[in-house]
């Protein structure tokens, strides 16, 4: 079994980058599993809804302990025992360090600490797709904005970096420029799958 997350600001293209892999990889045989985060099991959905809820103010400690509780139910339902060759995570734990540690600016070292709490394993393959924050949500304009969406470009522009830190200190994280057109992205991102 391969885990292959993807990671990026809003307005990214992740769900047609993920589709596309999940459609590649189903005409290859593959038996894959598509999974978002913070979501996929029926609490996280629940605790998605709180989440995100534009009408509640969270502190951003409850907002990362909200986040790993939905990923401790996701880790332990549905990653940890999947027999699928393939899941592809729609975010995943570098979320938390990138929108959590670098974006609320909360105790790195903690956030990791919850990582290796839950027991969830590494992706063999992370897929950064890096955008301008601007650009990113000028192509979301027309959709309303949730809680978090509504922190503002300070906050993206920290999450954007946090991310470049990730990618510079993890080889498994393969960062691709997002401005570039769907089908070409598509293309380096099964070649990266393939070389796994
Ligand atoms: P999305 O699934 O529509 O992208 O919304 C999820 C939001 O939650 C998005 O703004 C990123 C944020 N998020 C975190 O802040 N930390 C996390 O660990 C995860 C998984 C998501």
């Amino acid at each position: 079994m391969k885990i292959i997350s993807f990671e990026g600001i809003e307005g990214v293209g992740k769900s047609t980058q993920i589709d596309l892999l999940h459609d590649y990889l189903l005409n290859a045989g593959k038996s894959v599993k598509k999974f978002r985060e913070p979501g996929s099991t029926i609490p996280s959905e629940k605790i998605r809804n709180i989440l995100l809820d534009a009408n509640l103010t969270l502190t951003s400690q409850t907002e990362l302990l909200l986040m790993y509780a939905s990923r401790s139910e996701l880790v332990a339902n549905e990653i940890l025992s999947n027999q699928h060759d393939f899941i592809l995570l729609d975010r995943y734990f570098d979320a938390s360090m990138a929108y959590q540690g670098y974006g609320r600016n909360l105790n790195k070292d903690f956030i990791n600490s919850l990582k290796t709490f839950i027991n969830a394993p590494d992706p063999d393959l992370t897929i950064l797709l890096d955008i301008d924050p601007i650009k990113g949500f000028e192509r979301k304009s027309g959709d309303s904005m949730d809680r978090i969406e509504s922190s503002g470009l300070k906050f993206f522009n920290d999450v954007r970096n946090g991310y470049l830190e990730l990618a510079n200190q993890y080889p498994r994280i393969k960062c691709i420029d997002a401005e570039k057109d769907a089908n070409t992205i598509s293309l380096e991102i099964i070649n990266l799958v393939e070389s796994l």
